[in-house]
């Protein structure tokens, strides 16, 4: 993971090199790539932001320096809400296709709670969308404000999937402590009648966010629980073992959780 990011470094900032120079001369945001073409800066962030949504690029500690101004408008943008609300949609779809009822109380839906259920983007807009390796302290205080505001495409969904009678567990990388600040906020801006809130305790400290959630996912399903979907904002709370029926990711390119 260093070597990559050793080797990511290297890359961008050659990029870097190449783009002022080019500036100095033509006074134009537009560089030359490898293949002589010519891409602005706006292509290299959007190049960049893709391939973090497809998982090419993975563990990056911060967002490049070049990029923060791209990936702090894009967060906030229109196109963002577009995006999102088209995750949602595509659950919408998926449900009313595959989903029916058991009756038996075990059909059960996971949801993220960070840029899943509430927003961060305030918080990254104070810390250069994510420019700045996370600050846990500063992060943390920002959480006990329970000032996040709701995804109303995602509280849409919730909503709707706890009228099917599915039952909905929240699993969340927030430690336990952030517990009482974690449902005040979600109470707060509208989402309710939840069936679990899994917060990591100081035992999940020294796993990677990925095994935690794999295991709390194993720990659902070894009650019984059949899990229809996960809807979340990294791909660490998506992949691994056991899998439910189906993943959605919303997008996020302000940090990556492993
Ligand atoms: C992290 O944030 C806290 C609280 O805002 C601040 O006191 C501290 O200096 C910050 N740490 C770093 C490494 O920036």
């Amino acid at each position: 993971m260093k070597r990559n990011l050793a080797l990511f470094l290297c890359f961008s900032n050659l990029l870097v090199g190449l783009a002022v120079a080019e500036w100095n001369i033509k006074g134009l945001r537009i560089w030359k790539n490898n293949d002589g073409l010519d891409i602005t800066l706006k292509n290299y962030c959007e190049a960049w932001r893709i391939n973090v949504e497809l998982h090419n690029i993975r563990n990056f500690e911060i967002v490049p320096e070049e990029c923060t101004d791209y990936i702090g408008k894009y967060m906030s943008s229109t196109q963002y809400m577009v995006d999102s609300e088209r995750t949602i949609q595509e659950c919408i779809i998926y449900l009313s296709n595959s989903f029916t009822l058991t009756g038996d109380g075990k059909d059960g839906w996971i949801f993220d709670v960070d840029d899943t259920l509430l927003s961060n983007i305030p918080y990254f807009k104070n810390h250069r969308h994510g420019g700045e390796k996370l600050n846990i302290t500063s992060f943390e205080a920002w959480v006990r404000e329970s000032n996040g505001r709701a995804l109303e495409h995602t509280l849409n969904l919730f909503n709707q999937i706890k009228r099917k009678g599915i039952k909905i567990f929240l699993i969340s990388s927030r430690g336990e402590h952030l517990r009482d600040a974690t449902t005040e906020n979600l109470f707060k801006v509208g989402y309710s009648n939840w069936h679990g809130l899994i917060l990591r305790s100081g035992d999940d400290n020294c796993k990677t966010v990925q095994q935690y959630k794999e295991e709390q996912r194993k720990l659902l399903m070894s009650k019984g629980y059949r899990i229809w979907g996960i809807v979340g904002s990294q791909w660490s709370s998506l992949l691994g073992l056991p899998s439910p029926k189906r993943t959605f990711k919303l997008p996020n390119s302000l940090y990556y959780d492993p």
